[in-house]
């Protein structure tokens, strides 16, 4: 028998329980052994709660407990989940974590930790929920010299976004809803801002390198600026507004971003609605793949963190490979970026806007008093340039 700790039991680590409650034959037969929950660690107290009589409040019961092999983390956020986690893997003790923030903060600190102790430090659930991706891009993709990723991998933007389009509604109206039902956090920020993208395409980006991207290096732009009115230029010319988080590698340069993008009917992110999730791999000798799913929620992100439970009860005392070195990578400024853009001005700038951006495609939208164009391929800082002197409403990378 396996013992087994979670720590914080809110909505993830609750569907954990759930998950090796309901699938407890398929996760015995799997793990080659059975999985048993001794602990669940929490500050609060779940009267009449089923596993009520596992639940402990301090974690040295846990952490001085040598019966226990893995620990499931999913506490979020970095204090105390750093500590913690830190000092399981010191002591040998596995640990499978959802906490993007504490996997692109410390992830290839805690992964050498964990190898240093012959445990492991997994983290399939902490970028796209129930998804499989980690895993593929540690043990599928192997063969592969990966030079790109691009991904949809924030559920509650992309709910907002698909809203926005379906019903031509503005982002605060439908994030106003969104909060209502329980789809959007009543603090909304990491998710509107991109921040929380941004966690996640740091650690894929990460995995793409073999190195460490940090985070703080991303370009992030939210979704806070887009409008009803993006969306009716969008349709205008066959493309929707999409949140992406992206990464690649051309000529020995790294680029990463996270900002919302005009994308075309042919894109098969264009298809990604609601809170769904989906990431597309680019590999030098398989090409294109993607991996589609439930980026989010409790049940889909447990089985995400359960699969790493049934990994590391299969490799006790044994270390799962998994490439990212600590040294940081260099990403190249996004000034020196280059795609093409979409812009609206106001209609007085028309002559003043084509004779700026030169060669440019004109979108027949018909929005009252301002006119709608997407430019040739340039670098951001040359756009910078050019949409400063004509005096733009605004801008969308185009995709
Ligand atoms: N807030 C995140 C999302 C949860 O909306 O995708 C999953 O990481």
């Amino acid at each position: 028998m396996i013992q087994v700790a979670v720590m914080g039991y809110g909505t993830v680590g609750s569907g954990v329980v759930e998950v090796i409650e309901k699938n407890k034959e398929e996760i015995n037969k799997k793990s080659g052994e059975e999985i048993n929950i001794k602990y669940i660690l929490d500050l609060r107290d779940f009267p009449g709660d089923p596993f009520e009589d596992k639940i402990v409040h301090d974690v040295e019961k846990i952490l001085n407990d040598p019966e226990i092999k893995i620990i499931c983390e999913t506490m979020g956020g970095l204090k105390p989940a750093y500590d913690f986690t830190k000092r399981a893997l010191l002591s040998g003790k596995s640990v499978c974590t959802s906490n993007k923030e504490l996997v692109a903060a410390h992830g290839p600190e805690l992964i050498n930790i964990a190898h240093d102790n012959k445990c492991n430090y997994l983290f399939e659930a902490s970028v796209g929920g129930g998804i499989p991706i980690i895993r593929p891009l540690n043990y599928s993709l192997t063969a592969e010299k990966i030079d790109a990723i691009t991904g949809i991998l924030n559920g509650t933007t992309n709910y907002i976004l698909s809203k926005m389009e379906k019903e031509g509604a503005d982002f605060e109206d439908v994030l106003k809803e969104a909060q209502e039902k329980g789809y959007a956090e009543r603090n909304p920020e990491a998710d509107v801002e991109g921040y929380d993208a941004c966690r996640k395409i740091a650690i894929l980006s990460s995995l793409m390198c073999g190195k460490n991207v940090k985070y703080e290096d991303i370009y992030t732009e939210g979704i806070t600026k887009i409008t009803a009115t993006d969306f009716v230029y969008a349709h205008a010319c066959g493309r929707t507004i999409k949140l992406l988080a992206q990464s690649k590698e051309v000529d020995g340069r790294f680029y990463a971003m996270v900002a919302p993008c005009m994308i075309s009917t042919s894109n098969p992110l264009y298809m990604v609605n609601d809170v769904f999730n989906a990431v597309c791999v680019h590999g030098n000798m398989l090409g294109d793949s993607m991996y589609y799913g439930r980026g989010a929620g409790k049940l889909p992100t447990a089985s995400a963190v359960v699969s790493d439970v049934v990994d590391c009860a299969r490799h006790i005392g044994k270390v799962i490979m998994c490439f990212w070195d600590s040294e940081d990578v260099a990403l190249t400024g996004i000034d020196e970026a280059s795609r093409r853009f979409f812009v609206r001005v106001p209609l007085e700038q028309e002559s003043k806007a084509l004779q700026v951006f030169e060669s440019v495609s004109v979108i027949e939208a018909n929005v009252p008093g301002e006119f709608g164009f997407i430019t040739d391929v340039m670098t951001e800082k040359e756009f910078n340039r050019k949409a400063e002197e004509v005096g733009i409403i605004s801008r969308i990378r185009i995709e």
